[in-house]
């Protein structure tokens, strides 16, 4: 599912009279004033006042998908879809990704600001000194097959993690949500390399903590015979700058699901195994593998005409296209697309970027896509960078689910600390039969 949720520019204020919606009841002809709060939205509960007879339930409003229902208050990421602004507390995606790090988005997410020096050495000493996961770990890795899809791995390898740590479990203690947030940033990437030399065979590579986030990352992923696996520093600096891209996006199908499971008030790594399993549909985070699968089947530029169609006629969707959110164009595509060509400096050009080019040219001038406001999104590009550092099509959720951990962390802290937030518990419109008497079997 998309990343969800455009916020009003107008932040609203202070109710006042004036700041209210009347509402007539033609069923009763009774009128309600109901108070517009901040951000322009009214309070859900305030519908339940209308009602036709004493005994009603009262009024709800019916929005399957959330499609138009702020779920919480949240201070962590601003998204204009229509002019493509994405805000983390307030910085504009565009100067993090140039002057910043994976490591110190991280922070600022989770703390609500930059940090100083000493915070920022500290946070990265204590995400260093937890990369490591229990030894266990690797034995029950080598219990899945072969081919297992390493999203699987991964999601059971985090949700195991709260039996490893089951102090986790205070979530209103302070400390233990803080060195959670940490053992989950600081191991996520441990997990998903073990995973991938876990489906090639071959003997995991312990973390090396004089090295950078990324760094150490891609020696966990790649390092063979060498004593020490030294990664180009532009990849390094790419990857950085793609895991600052994908470190949170608001009420997204992910995080919601974190946010979700959260609220039954579980550890945070079950939380965080649920974001997981939300992270591995093909309409969120798995949209990135498939965009190269999709690229796989067309195969060449003589066929793009003919898929395209085959999209136009409902048979297929154009993977890595559209957003519930962007409907002009998505900010991180535009920062991604510049460091695919950095990145091709370096491993060399792959034809399917010039496929992927063409393939981008062909939909962006086709009315079908244009008045349907489809542009590519930020999985368009990411997989073909994940391809050009060689990684198996299967990885690519995994670099994803990797720096969205810091993104999830920091709206499930929100939500604990977060007065107004109860467990999770929608409603629905019962529309089933009522008041049957049970036929025996024999009878029906
Ligand atoms: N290809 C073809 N048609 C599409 C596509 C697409 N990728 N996306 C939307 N449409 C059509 C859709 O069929 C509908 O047409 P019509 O009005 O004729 O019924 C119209 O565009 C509106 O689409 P929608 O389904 O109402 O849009 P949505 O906001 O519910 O869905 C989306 C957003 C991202 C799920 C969808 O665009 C999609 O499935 N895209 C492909 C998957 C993808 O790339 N996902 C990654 C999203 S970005 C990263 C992330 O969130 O993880």
């Amino acid at each position: 599912m998309a990343d969800e949720q455009t916020q009003s520019e107008n932040g609203g204020g202070v109710a006042t009279s004036s700041n209210t919606l009347s509402i007539t009841d033609n069923r009763t002809g009774e009128q309600y004033e109901i108070e517009v709060q901040e951000g322009d939205v009214i309070k859900a509960m305030d519908l339940r006042q209308i009602k036709v007879h004493e005994d009603d339930f009262g009024m709800m409003s019916y929005d399957p998908a959330f499609t138009n229902t702020a779920s919480t208050k949240s201070a962590i990421t601003f998204i204009n879809g229509e002019a493509g602004v994405l805000e983390h507390r307030g910085y504009p995606i565009e100067q993090l990704c140039e002057q910043s790090t994976y490591l110190e988005v991280a922070y600022l997410l989770v703390n609500g600001e930059l940090p100083t020096k000493d915070q920022l050495d500290k946070w990265t000493h204590d995400i260093t000194i937890h990369t490591f996961v229990h030894e266990n770990v690797k034995e029950f890795l080598q219990g899945f097959r072969h081919d297992a899809h390493p999203m699987g791995m991964l999601q059971s390898t985090v949700g195991a993690l709260s039996t490893f740590y089951p102090d986790s479990k205070d979530i209103q203690d302070e400390n233990e949500r803080y060195w959670a947030t940490i053992r989950l940033i600081a191991k996520m990437p441990t997990l998903a390399a073990f995973a991938y030399r876990h489906s090639l065979g071959l003997p995991y590579n312990y973390p090396v903590n004089d090295l950078s986030y990324p760094a150490n990352f891609l020696s966990m992923m790649f390092k063979m015979t060498e004593l020490r696996y030294e990664a180009d520093p532009r990849l390094e600096r790419a990857l950085d700058v793609l895991w600052i891209l994908h470190a949170d996006h608001e009420q997204n199908c992910s995080t919601n699901a974190v946010r979700a499971v959260g609220s039954s008030q579980v550890d945070p790594y079950s939380a965080a195994s649920a974001g997981i399993a939300a992270l591995y549909g093909p309409l969120h985070g798995g949209a990135n593998e498939a965009v190269l699968r999709m690229l796989d089947r067309i195969g060449s530029e003589d066929n793009i005409k003919d898929f395209l169609q085959g999209v136009k006629d409902g048979k297929e969707k154009l993977m890595g296209f559209g957003h519930r959110v962007y409907k002009n164009y998505d900010p991180r595509a535009r920062i991604i697309k510049k460091h695919v060509e950095e990145v091709f400096e370096v491993t060399g050009k792959n034809p399917k970027l010039e496929l992927a080019t063409e393939l981008e040219k062909h939909a962006l001038d086709d009315e079908y896509f244009t008045d349907r406001k489809l542009y590519p999104n930020v999985d368009f590009y990411s997989g073909l960078i994940y391809e050009a550092l060689s990684l198996p099509t299967e990885m690519f959720t995994v670099m994803f689910a990797i720096p969205r951990t810091s993104g999830w962390a920091a709206q499930w802290l929100e939500m604990v600390n977060d007065k107004e937030q109860k467990i999770a518990r929608p409603r629905q419109v019962y529309v089933g039969e009522r008041e049957r008497d049970y036929v025996p079997i024999d009878k029906r």
